[in-house]
Order: C-alpha cells, then sequence, then structure tokens
C-alpha cells in the first residue's frame, strides 16, 4: 500500500508525486470574488429535539447502541443561504441538561448556546430557540457545550451549510463527517474520558466511521466538477487528508473561501472543515479521500464516477465569492500572547469578576460542565472545575470594534486545536509550518509551535479553547468579556 505519511508528517504541505511532474505547470490561483449583495432572506423554522435513540453503529448484523441525536437522523443537515434567518428549537428530551453552540457562525452572543456564560442550562423537557441570521457562507457545525465527552460523544452534532459562496455552481456535492466512537464490543459505549487520554492526546474511539458507517462509498458523476465539505468533528482525532485519483484543490478552510490551492495534504485537528473541489475521472474510475496521519492509512470516501462525462475542459475552478470577516486592521492591532500548558498548582484564585446583576453570575457550576480533574490551562489558569462556585474572570476585556493580534504558543508536547467563539480570526502564520494566510475559527497548535492570529473583536463573552474535548473538560479553556 502506497505510504506517504512519513513525508508528510509534521507539515501542512505534502510532497509532489513523480507522475505530477510531467503534468503541464498548474495555473496560478484566480483571486476570489467580490460577493454579491445577498437575496431575500428567508426564515427556516426547525426543531431539533436531543433525544436517545438505537443505531447499529457497528454494522447491520451488530447489537444496537443507544445514540444521542438530533431528531431522526444521526448529523442532521441544516442548508440555509447566506442572510437567511433561522430559528431553531432545541427540545431537550435527555436526562441531564444541554444547549447548543453554532461552532464557527457569528451569531449574537446570545445565541452562542454555552451554559452559565451566555444562557441558562435547558433541562430536561425544557425548550430553548435559537433565533438568528447567517452572515457568513460555509461548512459549519453545531453540538452542546458541557458534558462534551458524553453528549458530543453519543452522537450529538449536525451540520450548517451556508450556500451562496460559489460563482458557478459545481456539478455535485457531498458532505464528510469523520467521527470516531467509544464502543465495546456488545455497542454499549466506554467510558468518555480516561485520566491517561485527558492528560496526554485525548481518549481515541474504537470505531471509525465517517457518515455514520465504517467504509463510507458514494457514486458521483464522471468527468465532474464535486464539492466535498469535509468536517473533522471527532473528540480528538488529527487527520493529514490528501486525494487520490483526481486533482483536488483547497477552496475553504474551516468554511471560509480561499484561493483554490493545489491539495497535496492538509493537516486537520478536531472540529476543523476543509471544503475541496476535485476533477472526477471517466465513468467507472475510483477517487479515493485518504487520511495518511494513522500508521495504516484510512479512507474517508470511495467516489465512483459513473454516467456520461460532464466536463470536457481543463481543470479549472470558478473562484468562490470572497467572505465577508471584518478585515483586522494589523498595524494597529494589540498584540496579547496566549500560552497553552499544563495546570500548575498555583492556580489563581477564582473571584467573581463578573457584574453582580448578571443573572448568570450566581449560578454554580455544575459538575456537567467540567471533569473533576485538571491538567491543563491558558496563561497559568485553568478552568475551574465542579468545585468553583462561580465563573472565573476572563482572559482578557477587548473592546468591540478593536483589532487584536493573538500569539498562540504551544508548550505542552500534545496538539492543540485551538477554537474562538463568535469570531473568524485570520491566521497570519506559524513558527513551524509554511501556512497560508487564511480564515478560521479553530486553529491546530502543534507541539513547540507558534501561531499568529488577528480578528475584531465583537462585544459579549465568548469562549476560547481547545477543541480536544477531554482537554477542555480538564482546564483548557477561558473565555473573553468584550465591551
Ligand atoms: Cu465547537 Cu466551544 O466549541
Ligand atoms: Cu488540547
Amino acid at each position: 500500500m502506497l505510504t506517504r505519511r512519513a513525508a508528510i508528517a509534521g507539515l501542512g504541505v505534502g510532497l509532489v508525486a513523480p507522475a505530477l511532474l510531467s503534468l503541464p505547470r498548474r495555473p496560478a490561483a484566480r483571486p476570489l470574488l467580490t460577493p454579491p449583495v445577498a437575496g431575500a432572506p428567508a426564515l427556516h423554522d426547525v426543531t431539533l429535539e436531543a433525544k436517545a435513540r438505537s443505531v447499529k453503529l457497528l454494522g447491520k448484523d451488530g447489537p444496537e447502541s443507544t445514540l444521542w441525536t438530533y431528531g431522526d437522523e444521526l448529523f442532521p443537515v441544516l442548508r440555509l443561504k447566506r442572510g437567511d434567518r433561522l430559528r431553531a428549537t432545541l427540545k431537550n428530551s435527555l436526562g441531564e441538561h444541554t444547549s447548543i453552540h453554532w461552532h464557527g457562525v457569528r451569531v449574537p452572543n446570545d445565541m452562542d448556546g454555552v451554559q452559565y456564560v451566555t444562557q441558562k442550562p435547558v433541562e430536561p423537557g425544557e425548550s430553548f430557540t435559537y433565533d438568528f441570521s447567517l452572515p457568513d457562507t460555509g461548512t459549519f457545525f453545531f453540538h452542546p457545550h458541557c458534558n462534551e465527552t458524553g453528549q458530543v460523544g453519543h452522537g450529538l452534532l449536525g451540520v450548517v451549510i451556508v450556500a451562496g459562496d460559489e460563482s458557478e455552481a459545481f456539478d455535485d456535492e457531498a458532505v464528510i463527517i469523520a467521527k470516531d466512537w467509544r464502543l465495546a464490543e456488545d455497542g454499549s459505549f466506554l467510558p468518555f474520558s480516561t485520566d491517561s487520554g485527558a492528560a496526554r492526546a485525548g481518549t481515541f474511539g474504537t470505531l471509525r466511521t465517517v457518515n455514520g458507517v465504517k467504509r463510507f462509498a458514494r457514486k458521483v458523476p464522471a468527468a465532474a466538477d464535486i464539492r466535498l465539505r469535509l468536517l473533522n468533528l471527532d473528540a480528538t482525532r488529527m487527520m493529514d487528508v490528501g486525494v487520490e485519483g483526481a486533482e483536488a484543490r483547497i477552496i475553504a478552510i474551516d468554511g471560509n473561501p480561499v484561493e483554490a490551492m493545489p491539495l497535496d495534504s492538509w493537516r486537520m485537528g478536531a472540529a476543523s472543515r476543509l471544503d475541496l473541489v476535485l476533477r472526477t475521472p471517466k465513468a467507472g474510475g475510483k477517487v479515493r479521500l485518504r487520511d495518511y496521519f494513522p500508521t495504516e492509512i484510512f479512507d474517508l470516501a470511495e467516489l465512483e464516477a459513473e454516467g456520461p462525462d460532464r466536463r470536457a475542459e481543463p481543470f479549472d475552478p470558478a473562484p468562490l465569492y470572497a467572505s465577508r470577516v471584518p478585515e483586522p486592521d494589523l498595524a494597529g492591532a494589540e498584540t496579547q500572547p496566549f500560552v497553552f500548558g499544563a495546570a500548575s498548582d498555583a492556580i489563581a484564585s477564582f473571584i467573581d469578576t463578573l457584574d453582580p446583576d448578571d443573572p448568570l453570575s450566581k449560578v454554580i457550576l455544575d459538575d456537567l460542565c467540567t471533569a473533576s480533574r485538571t491538567f491543563w490551562a491558558i496563561n497559568k489558569r485553568s478552568w475551574p472545575n465542579d468545585g468553583h462556585r462561580n465563573l472565573p474572570p476572563p482572559l482578557a476585556r477587548l473592546k468591540s470594534g478593536k483589532s487584536y493580534r493573538f500569539t498562540l504558543q504551544n508548550a505542552t508536547p500534545h496538539p492543540h486545536p485551538i477554537h474562538l467563539h463568535g469570531h473568524t480570526f485570520k491566521v497570519l502564520g506559524s513558527s513551524k509550518r509554511k501556512l497560508p494566510v487564511h480564515y478560521a475559527d479553530t486553529v491546530l497548535v502543534l507541539p513547540k509551535e507558534r501561531i499568529e492570529i488577528a480578528f475584531v473583536a465583537a462585544a459579549g463573552k465568548w469562549m476560547f479553547h481547545c477543541h480536544i474535548l477531554e482537554h477542555l473538560e480538564t482546564g483548557m479553556m477561558g473565555y473573553f468579556a468584550n465591551a
């Protein structure tokens, strides 16, 4: 079996396969286009009932597993267009409280779905309606924000696709959701968190799936330009993604359009998304979307071309419309350093600095929101575990509308995918890797790596944490209180 892992390990960029050397030079990337004015907004009313449901994840003849899903589907996909309004009612039919966080979507702060920070927990039997407009196109997802290892571990995840970035429509599209499961052979769940995993790179699943199946295969039109929306929704896993059997370009990162770049391999941490376009082969030909990170290469998808050729012209996908994320002013930005490290014994005392009139300030943080152990910290401060009765003070207070430049320094031997709520930041560069300048909401920071990001602050309380779910539950989480 072909292995490219050794050649690409540690880098966001990969090798050029010898066969490619004889191909004509790749055309220069065409710049992104200015987005048109959004059309009349549509209102999408949905109900998302969080509930338990039996699913045979281990195969048709295998045992049933009791998953928790939003409605009757595993990973429901909400499709809207930029500017549309989403009114989503979460109905909690679980036995514990929950909420919905809209990962990557620039929502108003009170729609951000973080129990105790932006809203009260939605208790069993209760409902809560999220109501907001979608300001950006892209591939996003949603999940709860307390007991994330358990609730996301049981399957509570959904996808939000905001259309309106294609200047010319592609011929087909596939949504590819990678998520592992912690299952025993009898179909029951194994513990979602372990001390040895939480204190290291995370506790890995026992079953790898894509779209809920062990081997994801699909038919696609022949000689066609198809879009893949790949989401790494695992709690822990990091992937090195590449395509074999077709030429592929990266067209968006975390949903944010980039000038089409050739895909050799791209490293994705937990919670990140990658949009690709590829030219499928003639009927009968196969394309593989692969993860080169594990010792044994894992096929994320096998796409088989069928039917008449759709296109004859050389592969040169039309540029997407540029993102409408506010552009940070780098010259005027204030710089702040953040160091992701191990928890120290000298954890700061958590005085309540919230406005005493804030209804959330006296809420007791319950043990659904954190683990009982603390292993990690941001700037030497760990998110408090259940022994703390109030929210800790924010990591910083930022001014809304002002530009900030953060340096994210990983002082641990493990990678951390760092996520900032409510903002889309510009990734300016890495001390270790050649990364293209791009927008993202989650950025992987490798051991000993320093990543620089910049963004325009928005008003509200916004969480900032590692997206390895066991890491955020054991201390690597904080928030900004922005006025
Ligand atoms: Cu997907 Cu607090 O994040
Ligand atoms: Cu982490």
